[in-house]
């Protein structure tokens, strides 16, 4: 660590270190004080308020760590950027037909969102998509606005279908999307029966193939969608049911967070074939849903790395519209309404993970003697001069000699040849050793590919008060990196490098690539953690898909979530808090029965004081620390 860099390190310093800029989409950014401040737009301007002041008022409230964080105005903000650029990409592309969004609930489906999606987008006829029989109730309880559409996914049987034909005799505009042959049977029949016209869209599999991690998943291979023949067949079928004049909507979905702006549009403009042909076959279609995909800068590169995008919501809008209406203007064919199912890129900004750190692992050597003891074993004395011949121009030949020297120490102890003690300061001299190296690492030129990973291997291990599996578990299951940072001290120079572990005792519950500046790392920078003082993480942009697909390894349950609302004085309103799952609840949701539970608990301790081993008042201890517990916070609380 260079002093000078310390002294002169402030927030803009590690701004640039963790490049909130680039990833924060303007929500998120630095304030003098050195704390990561949330920026909710207002009246015209931006009002922000720290995330350090946030936990302070949870925790009056009995919030403790680690909270799921819902920033309710961000929700609004990026359903108005998405609405309003599509309306300004069809004022200045002379478009004629109209926008619809409809949230895909699968997204995130707790209720506060949803709801708070159906308030807001109502000004923008913002509607839902609903992927199964669950969702599509959902969708008609929340929904107030009868312009708004409904779009229904997935595979539907026939309760499914009603429910949506009832839809549409209240008025909803409840759209069927059919994704295979069986379906449209269905819909014919349960319409026939329940004498009400649905609205159809058929799914399309396009054949143009997207980047990023859903890439093996699109094109032709791709699990859903009708292929040509399938669409054939469907409006025969419809044509011969008299129901022809149902089809309304064209679908299809090249897949989540594409990266690349130029697949976007080759879809859009390979599903306009399909559109003019299906209008020629004399489909009356009114719409082009196009799906999800828009995608999140999650590492701020702004490339087409998976865990970015080449272009801006404005970008996206202004490619859409302009391709339709180029393709439909040549067979003078009305523009349709767009429709997009945007998830990610409406909710991912609003939920930020803030957890605290337990306790942190280092992989530094204790003191060095400054002899070794008499008479040496011969191999500890090798490893012991190894350590004496460190120098920049042979890094790695010592490498080699350190780890050869701590491995035939390693042999010697297996024969029982070297004490318990000589081997622990073999294996002290050995992370001296490898610690010096890595010191002298950005002094070579060239660093050799074998000790390019030292540093990670010899970083620090934070542990963190979390669950990966619960709260973050496409980090996990696909390797997502979300933005991660300390939320405070960040006038200060972070001087440690470190992974994260979770609560859990897994492997996998870890946090090691993380996204920066200069690409992804394997090592984050945090600061040393001082005693008796809290020192809070965030893994921000964590509000799609992570609530849902979180699972309870271990038993972590679901953590404590708050929704905030910022007002435009800077003044906060705590608008929802939700304790976590109870111990008691996890183990319910796993079929135990906790009063049982109990029951055993009690009759065990009975036990014990009948056989002399606790006493009466041991006993009554014991069982209302049992019944504490059960009543408590799965996590770990101070
Ligand atoms: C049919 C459909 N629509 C919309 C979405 C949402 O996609 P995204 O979150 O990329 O906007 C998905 C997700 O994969 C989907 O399968």
């Amino acid at each position: 660590m260079n002093d000078t860099d310390t002294q002169t390190w402030s927030a803009k310093s590690s701004a640039e270190l963790y490049g909130i800029e680039e990833w924060g989409g303007g929500y998120f950014g630095i304030n003098n004080d050195g704390n990561v401040e949330v920026r909710a737009p207002g009246n015209g301007g931006r009002t922000a308020v720290a995330l350090t002041d946030i936990i302070d008022g949870l925790q009056q409230r009995g919030l403790e760590m680690p909270v799921l964080l819902r920033i309710e105005n961000l929700v609004d903000s990026r359903i108005s950027i998405l609405n309003d650029s599509f309306a300004e990409a069809i004022k200045v592309t002379g478009y004629k037909g109209q926008y619809r969004g409809a949230f895909p609930i699968k997204v995130n489906q707790q209720s506060h969102i949803v709801e708070e999606i159906a308030r807001f987008g109502e000004r923008y006829n913002h509607g839902l998509e609903a992927g199964s029989k669950a969702e599509l109730m959902i969708a008609m309880s929340v929904l107030q606005n009868r312009e708004s559409l409904i779009v229904c996914n997935g595979y539907k049987d026939a309760e499914f279908i009603d429910l949506g034909l009832q839809a549409r005799k209240l008025g909803f505009k409840c759209i069927f999307v059919l994704e295979t042959m069986a379906e449209v049977r269905l819909v014919i029949e349960r319409s026939r029966e329940l004498k009400v016209d649905p609205i159809i869209g058929v799914r399309l599999k396009l054949s143009t193939k997207v980047e990023g991690h859903w890439a093996e998943d699109s094109g032709d291979r791709s699990l859903f969608g009708l292929t040509t023949n399938q669409l054939v067949d469907i409006i025969d079928e419809l044509r011969d049911a008299e129901l022809l004049h149902c089809l309304e909507l064209l679908h299809f979905h090249l897949g989540s967070q594409i990266p690349n702006i130029r697949s976007i549009r080759a879809g859009v403009l390979e599903a306009c074939r399909y559109y003019i042909e299906m209008v020629s076959e004399g489909a009356p279609l009114k719409y082009m849903d196009l799906g999800g995909g828009l995608a999140i800068d999650y590492d701020g590169t702004s490339s087409v790395s998976g865990h970015s995008r080449n272009y801006s919501v404005q970008e996206y809008c202004v490619d859409v519209v302009e391709a339709i209406a180029q393709q439909l203007d040549a067979h003078d064919l009305p523009h349709p309404t767009i429709v997009t199912e945007s998830g990610r890129a409406t909710v991912a900004h609003t939920s930020v993970l803030l957890f605290n750190i337990l306790d942190v692992g280092h992989f530094e050597p204790g003191p060095i003697p400054s002899q070794l003891p008499d008479n040496p074993h011969e191999q500890l004395s090798n490893l012991w001069h190894t350590l004496k011949m460190i120098e920049v121009n042979r890094l790695q030949e010592n490498y080699n000699d350190v780890i050869y020297y701590r491995d035939q120490v390693r042999d010697c102890f297996f024969r029982g040849e070297i004490n318990l003690r000589d081997r622990a300061l073999a294996e002290n001299l050995c992370l001296a050793g490898l610690q010096q190296i890595v010191a002298l690492l950005p002094e070579m030129k060239r660093i050799p590919p074998e000790l390019e990973a030292l540093p990670e291997q010899l970083a620090d291990i934070y542990y963190g008060n979390f669950s990966v599996f619960q709260s973050l578990p496409d980090s996990w299951a696909i390797n997502q990196v979300f933005p991660v940072m300390p939320i405070h001290r960040l006038n200060e120079k972070p001087t440690r490098k470190a992974t994260i572990a979770d609560l859990t005792c897994d492997c996998d519950g870890k946090l090691d690539s993380f996204a920066g500046p200069e690409g992804e790392t394997n090592t984050l920078s945090l600061h040393p953690v001082k005693d008796g003082e809290e020192y809070h993480l965030g893994v921000f942009l964590v509000g799609a898909y992570q609530e849902t697909l979180g699972d309870l390894h271990n038993l972590f349950g679901d953590t404590n979530v708050a929704s905030v609302r910022i007002n435009n004085d800077g003044s906060l309103d705590f608008v929802h808090e939700l304790h976590g799952d109870s111990i008691a609840d996890v183990l319910s949701y796993v079929e135990y029965d906790p009063q049982s539970m109990f029951r055993q608990f009690r009759m065990a301790a009975e036990q014990a004081v009948r056989d002399g081993r606790i006493s009466v008042s041991e006993r009554q201890s014991m069982l209302a620390a049992y019944s504490e517990s059960l009543r408590g916070y799965t996590y770990f609380e101070r």
